[in-house]
């Protein structure tokens, strides 16, 4: 790799990525009134399109239906959603309800319970509110969660590429594979899992990766359009394809994301990702996980306890898509009275994870390894 100390340091200032070469966040304030724009990740990767959330509904039903989505996101729109209902009414009976209203909108990820429990605990230190007081609180604190996730994001882009640079070094190009988005798309800016591959991409190695398609979702177009975005070459792969790229010696390492790290390094993501980690154990590949403190869950013993997502089942059985002309609709694929199973979510034991990188540094996937990331931990 070209200086990459160099070209890293200077990532970590000014890096922040584009849409057709614009610097873009997945939310943003509004200047002047209580209200954020998001991007609605619904409608990509046909159409760019971005609504404006102004109320608590519209930031519970942004997370709901998946116009937000990726654990770091949801918790920063729940964050952001504290601070337009307190916008409305400033008293206690209304931040007890939206928090309720938004801890109620998607069980795995816990980067919502996260933000909500932090938003709660900055509000009620506040002492004597009064009018208008903890409204503007809240704004605050929203946006210094989301800025905070964008600095993790950034580090945890450059303790990943530290991982990967040696099998850069030595092969002379990196050849990844990851499931789902857990990309800019998914956080703030940066993304997590991708993170450390837009790192690897801006200091000149030569990388190359596998996006898996990630059914019934289709997550793995997000990453395919972000990835695009920045010109980091890819391929998409249908999910039933990763255990023979695996196998047959494509991939130098798989990186994923995390909705829930419980206390003993057990990790909850996105279906399919188990089957990736136990093709990789089998076939040798290093199996990495990225995420930031707000998904490590230190009071969840073990990925038993992890709350895994059902969601409906139309999301198999109607695919949406566009048309050859580009018209936005959808097709059924299976019909209606079909029984079909849809868990969002599977837990990949910490056995098949070779480390877990953090805006801290990396460590072993073992309940020492992440306390001694973060010791204060012992006391939460
Ligand atoms: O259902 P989603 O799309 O919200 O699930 C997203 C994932 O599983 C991601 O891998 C995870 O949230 C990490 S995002 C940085």
């Amino acid at each position: 790799c070209p200086t990459p100390r160099k070209t890293l340091l200077r990532w970590l200032k000014i890096r922040a990525m584009k849409i057709n070469d614009i610097p873009t966040r997945t939310i943003t304030p509004v200047a002047g009134i209580r209200a954020v724009d998001i991007i609605d990740q619904t409608a990509l990767p046909h159409a760019l399109r971005t609504v404006r959330l102004t109320t608590l509904d519209d930031a519970a039903h942004a997370i709901r239906s998946m116009q937000v989505r990726g654990a770091p996101l949801i918790g920063v729109t729940a964050a952001y959603g504290v601070a337009l209902a307190l916008a409305q009414h400033d008293d206690e009976a209304t931040l007890l309800a939206a928090v309720r209203t938004l801890a109620a909108t998607r069980p795995t990820a816990v980067n919502l319970h996260w933000a909500l429990a932090r938003m709660q605990a900055h509000l009620a230190a506040l002492a004597a509110p009064s009018a208008g007081r903890r409204a503007d609180a809240a704004w605050q604190e929203a946006a210094a969660i989301a800025e905070e996730d964008v600095e993790q994001c950034r580090r945890i882009g450059c303790h990943g590429f530290d991982l990967l640079r040696p099998v850069a070094e030595k092969r002379g190009r990196l050849e990844l594979m990851t499931h789902c988005n857990a990309g800019w798309l998914a956080t703030v800016d940066f993304g997590t899992a991708l993170a450390p591959i837009y790192a690897a991409f801006d200091a000149g190695v030569d990388v190359h990766v596998w996006v898996s398609e990630t059914r019934p979702r289709n997550q793995g177009l997000l990453t395919a359009w972000e990835l695009k975005q920045h010109g980091v070459p890819h391929t998409l792969i249908a999910d039933n394809a990763a255990g023979q790229l695996l196998s047959q010696g494509n991939v130098d390492a798989v990186i994923v994301g995390a909705d829930r790290i419980a206390a003993n390094a057990d990790v909850a993501n996105k279906i399919g990702t188990y089957l990736k980690a136990l093709a990789a154990r089998e076939a040798g590949v290093p199996f990495y996980v990225a995420a930031p403190r707000s998904t490590i869950d230190f009071r969840c013993p073990d990925g038993n306890s992890i709350p895994i997502e059902e969601r409906n089942g139309d999301e198999l059985r109607v695919v949406p898509g566009v048309d050859t002309s580009g018209l936005a609709g959808s097709i059924r694929q299976i019909p209606a009275d079909e029984a079909v199973a849809n868990p969002a979510f599977d837990v990949t034991p910490a056995k098949w994870i070779s480390a877990i990188v953090t805006e801290r540094g990396s460590c072993p996937a073992t309940a020492a390894g992440l306390h001694n990331l973060y010791p204060e931990a012992r006391h939460a």
